[in-house]
């Protein structure tokens, strides 16, 4: 889809306001006036008020040279925040995007130009849809529009402003993508050919194969992928838009391109959901792309764990001993608590040869994530106060909710071993994200370190809000942005 900004709206077919709540002034109160108090009695006649994420849309009343007039909320007058200005783009594509029309002009002249870049954003967010593999759509049920025409005072200012936010959203989308599709289409080896290509934005990306995976004696991870018959590989990316030498940041993404649980299997009900156990590895990768995009002024690695859980002939098998990278032992007592395996070595592995100012990984970790906080919170694990603050102090600019959880020595017994240096999986149940939290906290020396369980959040099986579509969510690519942008880009 494309964003335009432009001076003046023109001949306009359908043409889209922004109404604060319980104030009609500036352009909707222009309208108002040219249509002779039309646009406030069709407000009265339906309870549209302004609110936010609210639209009425009606047919151009006499006076407005336009086909038909979209009213979009935009709340309280002088209280619109980023979030706002992004919902009034994304609630106006998707008032009419069905309508047969190519082009809606958002009259924003009102706002200042970052807020119109912002609706600009929102409007490519929210149009998402992963909609490739639908081959027999009825023509009515395709989207039309094509163009999101926005007015606004500043044109050159908007465009500048838009730019970054622009590279944001190629990445938040590239990330959807791949967690949207499915495990047959993207496995470990494609996953890496899809990261490989963002190279044309200047990031340096190396993959790594099996056997240099076992000359590094990477045998935790590997050995989850042992029952697939796709290759398991490391992809490493690396953005250096930082001063030379400077110590990057570092993201580390668990990549399980599908979970069965492995011999460990998983129940049938539901199974399919596991195409997006690489929500984690997405993020890292969408994060290192944003960076990229919007040329950030840091220097950052991205290091994603690429593999398949399958249960097979040469698949491991529970209480299997493995020897990690960092040479500790593990007891596997459940094939399907895969995914701090990968993490162990990728942690590991990244701490060694990059030595980060910090390092944070993301992963779908555990189902007890969902459990504890449901399905619109992240959980944040941290040895650091400085970065789960930075997380937490980017989240809410951005809609993405994350909620700290502890990590304390005395549930480190649940995951001693009799025969090895640990074991993969808690005794029961009972806090089972903390306890793969801790398995994973052995895999890190000093470094400054949080550890994102965005189980709950990889996935929307509806939409959350305007610009968070049904489907992959591409969960914590701007937050991590966001948080680079505020705190650590020089
Ligand atoms: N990928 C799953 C966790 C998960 C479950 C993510 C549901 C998203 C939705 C993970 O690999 C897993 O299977 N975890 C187990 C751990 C257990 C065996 C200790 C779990 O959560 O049940
Ligand atoms: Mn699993
Ligand atoms: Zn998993």
């Amino acid at each position: 889809m494309n964003i335009e900004f432009v001076a003046q709206p023109g001949e306009a077919q359908i043409l889209a306001v922004p109404v604060h709540e319980g104030d009609l002034s500036g352009v909707a109160a222009a309208l108002d006036q040219a249509a002779e108090g039309a646009v406030k009695r069709a407000m009265a006649a339906s309870r549209f008020t302004g609110k936010g994420k609210s639209h009425l849309a009606m047919g151009a009343p006499g006076g407005v040279k336009a086909a038909s007039v979209v009213l979009v909320g935009a709340g309280e007058s002088g209280k619109l925040d980023d979030l706002g200005a992004e919902a009034i783009g994304a609630v106006a594509y998707q008032a009419v995007k069905l309508s047969g029309q190519k082009t809606i002009t958002l009259d924003l002249t009102d706002l200042s130009p970052d807020q119109a870049a912002r609706a600009g954003f929102g409007a490519r967010l929210g149009a998402y849809h992963f909609d490739k593999y639908l081959t027999k759509r009825k023509p009515e049920k395709v989207p039309s529009i094509e163009t999101v025409r926005i007015v606004t005072a500043d044109v050159e200012a908007a465009k500048a402003a838009f730019a970054p936010m622009s590279a944001v959203a190629d990445a938040v989308i590239f990330a959807r993508d791949l967690v949207s599709e499915p495990a047959n289409v993207l496995y470990p080896g494609e996953f890496a050919n899809r990261v490989k290509a963002l190279e044309s934005l200047g990031l340096e990306v190396e993959i790594l194969g099996e056997a240099e995976l076992e000359k590094l004696g990477m045998r935790t991870l590997l050995a989850v992928g042992m029952g697939s018959e796709r290759e398991s590989h490391v992809a490493i990316m690396k953005w250096n838009g930082g001063a030379e030498g400077d110590q990057p940041i570092a993201f580390v993404g668990k990549g399980v391109c599908f979970d069965t649980g492995g011999i460990s299997i998983k129940p049938a009900e539901g199974m399919e959901d596991m195409k997006w156990d690489m929500g984690g590895a997405a993020a890292v990768a969408g994060t290192l792309m944003a960076l990229a995009g919007r040329k950030a002024k840091v220097n950052a690695i991205g290091v994603l764990g690429l593999v398949e859980n399958m249960p097979d002939g040469r698949a491991q098998r529970p209480g299997d001993v493995v020897v990690s990278m960092s040479g500790q032992t593990v007891e596997v007592i459940n094939t399907d608590a895969e995914g701090r395996l990968v993490l162990a070595d990728a942690l590991w592995y990244t701490q060694e040869r990059f030595k980060p100012k910090f390092m944070i990984d993301l992963a779908t970790l555990t189902g007890a994530m969902i459990v504890s906080l449901g399905l619109e919170y992240a959980g944040i694990f941290s040895n650091s106060d400085e970065v789960s603050d930075a997380i937490l102090a980017a989240a809410p600019k951005v809609g993405e909710n994350f909620w700290r959880m502890p990590l304390p020595d005395i549930y480190e017994r649940h995951i001693e071993s009799p025969i090895a240096d640990i074991k993969n999986m808690g005794n029961g149940r009972a806090g089972g994200s903390i306890t793969a939290a801790l398995f994973l906290k052995r895999f890190v020396n000093d470094t400054p370190w949080a550890h994102l369980d965005i189980a709950p959040t990889a996935w929307a099986s509806k939409a959350h809000g305007p610009t968070v579509p049904e489907g992959g969510v591409g969960f914590a690519v701007r937050t991590l942005d966001r948080m680079v942008a505020d705190t650590y880009e020089s």
